[in-house]
């Protein structure tokens, strides 16, 4: 089976359990998926009762679609999504945002959890992202290009979507808080960066650096979605200073600063 079969018999299983229209999906990142609490009228389906669908393998992350309203809109959440340090294929990686498009859904929200290396960023910060850099060393669009899904060279003048950017520093603003800038950089982890990696990446550009979002983004401007990205900046990644980061720290930012990150979305959901 081709990756446009596989898609289409994982969209009409969801489609056959809810066929209404959705408006906006949305990616949870690390300890980001305590949003799904303010979904209502949910239908939870597990990711190992989608055809075609992966599983899940990290601590902190759930393997479910929820779909439901949330601020008037319908929305779909993606409560834990697959990570090329897990050893899936990038075709794997980048699967759910395929059904998501297929479902006809046309923006979608992506966030993450990173380290900030931008001086000028705290843990805690949200940052929206403004452009990336794919440090990965790999692509999810190599191999055969289906026409029907996006083009074989696809543009990326503009992948974040400005409109979305702006969106959501108006509901920041509104809401008293503020919210960071910058450019997110992909490596493929699992380890944290050396000192000497974070000085290159800040060096190249990077205000942040994390281990997804990227791939997800490039599939999704592949089929010319409009794409907002949010990463909530739970450790500071400076070379200079550099402390010991373990995952259980990550995780326990990101929840710190899910209060302002919920309502910032939801916010943003509202405006759409
Ligand atoms: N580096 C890479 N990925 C991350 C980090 C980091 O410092 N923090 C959260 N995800």
């Amino acid at each position: 089976m081709n990756i446009v079969e596989k898609i289409k018999k994982a969209k009409d299983y969801i489609l056959s359990l809810d066929s209404r229209k959705i408006d906006i999906a949305i990616i949870l990142g690390t300890g980001l998926g305590s949003i799904v609490d303010d979904i209502k009228d949910k239908l939870v389906i597990n990711y190992k009762n989608i055809p075609e669908f992966p599983v899940s393998t990290v601590a902190g992350h759930a393997g479910e679609l929820i779909i439901g309203t949330i601020s008037g809109k319908r929305v779909l959440a993606m409560n834990g999504r697959f990570h090329f340090y897990e050893g899936y294929p990038m075709e794997i990686v980048t699967f759910a945002v395929r059904v998501i498009k297929a479902l006809g859904v046309g923006d979608i929200i992506i966030t993450n959890a990173a380290g900030g290396m931008n001086p000028d960023f705290e843990a805690g910060d949200l940052m929206l992202i403004e452009d990336h850099i794919n440090f990965m060393g790999t692509n999810p669009l190599i191999g055969k290009n289906y026409e029907k899904l996006g083009p074989r060279f696809p543009d990326m003048s503009s992948a974040y979507n400005r409109e979305l950017i702006t969106l959501a520093e108006k509901s920041a603003e509104e809401l008293g808080y503020t919210i960071k800038k910058g450019v997110y950089t992909a490596v493929s982890g699992p380890n944290y960066e050396t000192p000497a990696e974070l000085k290159m990446l800040r060096l190249i550009g990077g205000d942040a650096v994390g281990m997804s979002t990227v791939p997800e983004v490039i599939v999704a401007n592949h089929m010319s979605m409009r794409i907002l990205g949010i990463s909530c900046i739970t450790d500071m990644a400076i070379a200079d200073n550099l402390e010991p980061l373990d995952h259980r720290k990550v995780l326990e930012t990101a929840n710190k600063a899910k209060t302002k990150f919920i309502s910032i979305v939801k916010s943003v959901i509202e405006k759409l």
